[in-house]
């Protein structure tokens, strides 16, 4: 099919609404969360009005038309990742995919390849959203583990110079993002995957910023563990991908205890049913995950390669046209080399929150803030930055929108 962002926002409601006194929404946000096609909408609405009742559990021919549309989207999540079925575990966020494989591994005990105690090190990078650094700091701070990290360059690069010295023997898990959501940098993970299968680690991947916006093939990255969010993936709010090889999902302990996870229980003791299962307990996000195999049809039909190409030609054009500006400073790399469609920048002494207004008030969202990254925005020196985030649906339009929102806004300060 011919790529047309045009033709694709039409499927989405949302962006033929106006705002602020009758402007056009230009809706630079995606980063944050992406909008939903009108697929996604009725997948989930038509579960509640056709086929709701309790997956897994009745007898009735509700409960089994709800299971095979429970089941159905896991299978497209896992065509989507090239996983298998059963590595595919549905969560409420990729918050709490990350959460669960941390409480998961402080739950392991001695013996089990997962348990951490004092010597053992998990290493972090500096340019993680708190989503992929808080959980791994209570980890560490529950385990006597020791927390580590690969710092940032002033260009917003991993500094992978020490790699083979900070992921040594003592290394139990590096957990890492696939593309920065402040700088867009999209990191190199072979020589890290490497290094860490070398000295027996596992890969964590936060995948929340690469999933939706290009093609992911869980096998040839090479990585243990991938977690995303459906929200930012045209897909609803409150589900969640976990996904894990499958040895090591056999051997991951539970997270979240109840229904649904068992196998087998007595008044003193129980025992887990396999994965997927050991990790959803209780009656899951049913309505919330078929409308995430909805959205991920949608996307792979549009085609993950086109989205790709799409938001690499945005980024160039944004790029270019920023840099243009005087006194704005792009923080992150300034070329699309390993680079996705978001791209951060100040302006001035206008502060980031200031400009953000400007900005809404021409109908334009971006996102102003330490953007969940208050370790990376603090290293680079930036406290605050305002973000834009393009998707599938986005123009050269919106970005022009954009632009000369900007130097309305220096007009506006007096800049
Ligand atoms: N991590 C999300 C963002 O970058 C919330 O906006």
């Amino acid at each position: 099919m011919t790529f047309d962002a045009r033709t694709i926002a039409k499927d989405f409601p949302i962006l033929s609404r106006t705002i602020r006194d009758g402007k056009r929404l230009v809706y630079l946000d995606s980063g944050a969360t992406s909008q939903k096609p009108n697929v996604v909408i009725d997948a989930e609405s038509d579960f509640y009005r056709l086929h709701n009742a309790a997956v897994h559990r009745g007898a009735h021919q509700l409960a089994e038309e709800a299971t095979d549309a429970y089941e159905g989207a896991r299978s497209i999540v896992a065509n989507f990742l090239n996983a298998d079925i059963d590595e595919v575990v549905f969560t409420k966020s990729a918050t709490e995919s990350l959460n669960l494989i941390a409480y998961a591994m402080g739950n392991a005990q001695i013996g089990n390849r997962f348990h951490l105690k004092a010597g053992d090190s998990i290493v972090v990078t500096e340019m993680e959203h708190h989503a992929n650094l808080i959980p791994w700091q209570q980890l560490a701070a529950r385990t006597g583990a020791t927390l580590k990290w690969l710092s940032v360059t002033a260009e917003g690069r991993l500094d992978l110079s020490n790699l083979d010295s900070l992921v040594d023997a003592s290394t139990k898990v590096v957990a890492l993002t696939h593309q920065s959501n402040v700088l867009g940098t999209i990191n190199p993970l072979e020589d890290i995957t490497r290094r860490a299968h070398e000295v027996g680690a596992v890969v964590v991947l936060d995948a929340c910023q690469s999933v939706p916006h290009m093609p992911t093939d869980v096998k040839a990255l090479d990585i243990d563990f991938l977690a995303f969010s459906g929200h930012k993936a045209v897909g609803p709010t409150g589900v969640g991908i976990f996904w894990g090889r499958a040895d090591l999902l056999a051997e991951l302990p539970p997270f979240l205890t109840g229904g649904s996870m068992i196998e087998n229980v007595t008044m003193e003791s129980a025992t887990w049913a396999p994965a997927p299962r050991k990790f959803e307990a209780g009656v899951p996000n049913m309505a919330q995950a078929v409308g995430l195999g909805a959205a991920l049809t949608y996307l792979s039909a549009i085609g993950m390669e086109n989205i790709h190409q799409h938001e690499i030609s945005l980024t160039k054009y944004l790029l270019e046209g920023l840099s243009a500006i005087t006194d704005l400073r792009i923080i992150g790399p300034k070329t699309t080399d390993l680079r996705g469609g978001v791209v951060s920048f100040t302006l001035g002494d206008i502060h980031p929150h200031d400009l953000g207004q400007y900005l809404d008030s021409q109908g334009i969202a971006v996102r102003t803030g330490h953007h969940c990254a208050w370790p990376l925005t603090r290293k680079l020196g930036v406290p605050a930055t305002t973000r834009a985030s393009v998707y599938l649906y986005n123009t050269t339009d919106d970005l022009d929108a954009l632009i000369s929102g900007v130097h309305g806004a220096q007009k506006y300060f007096g800049r």
